[in-house]
């Protein structure tokens, strides 16, 4: 019982082109929830800029989606909720976090899109997990849902 209670939403894809991935990202968007977190995981080239481009896209954002490695954040304030981009690869010193008031950017009214959450500790927990797997051609995704608003998404991305 225990165990149905625990049970996760994973969802497998696989995304044969870039356009896969942007699509992906497009179909994300409006599923987002203010105050979501996810994070995107996947070795260097995975795709995890790709896949936050086309969610940009799907929010309706026009612009260079440029990837945040050197300046950890890119935060986009043009639509329904504030969506901030982190990118924690150059991650170094754990007290930065609190130093660059990257905490406040975690809030009700904003989403947060993490590459690399695993280079910063104590971040706040996942509500979708999405894992980028490169295959010999495409990439294999998994979309793992950790909270109920990241099973609400995955829920609306399945039907
Ligand atoms: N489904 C796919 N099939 C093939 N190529 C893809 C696919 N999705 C993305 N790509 C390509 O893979 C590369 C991924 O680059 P991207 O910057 O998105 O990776 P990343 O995971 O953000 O890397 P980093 O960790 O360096 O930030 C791009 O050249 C993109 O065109
Ligand atoms: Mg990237």
């Amino acid at each position: 019982m225990l165990f149905a209670f625990m049970s996760l939403t994973k969802v497998n894809r696989f995304l044969a082109t870039e356009d896969d991935t942007l699509a992906l990202g497009r179909s994300l968007a409006p599923l987002l929830e203010p105050g979501m977190v996810i994070h995107l995981r996947g070795d260097l080239g995975a795709g995890k800029t790709t896949l936050a481009r086309g969610l940009l896209r799907g929010l309706g954002y026009e612009g260079r989606v440029k990837s945040p490695t050197f300046t950890l954040l890119e935060p986009y304030k043009f639509s329904r909720l504030n969506l901030y981009h982190f990118d924690f690869y150059r991650f170094l010193d754990p007290e930065e976090l609190d130093d660059a008031g990257f905490r406040e950017y975690f809030n009700p009214q904003s989403a947060c899109l993490i590459e690399w959450p695993e280079k910063a500790p104590d971040l706040p927990p996942a509500d979708l997990d999405i894992t980028l797997d490169p295959a010999p051609e495409g990439r294999a995704v998994t979309l793992t849902a950790q909270t109920e608003i990241g099973r609400r998404c995955l829920d609306s991305l399945k039907t």
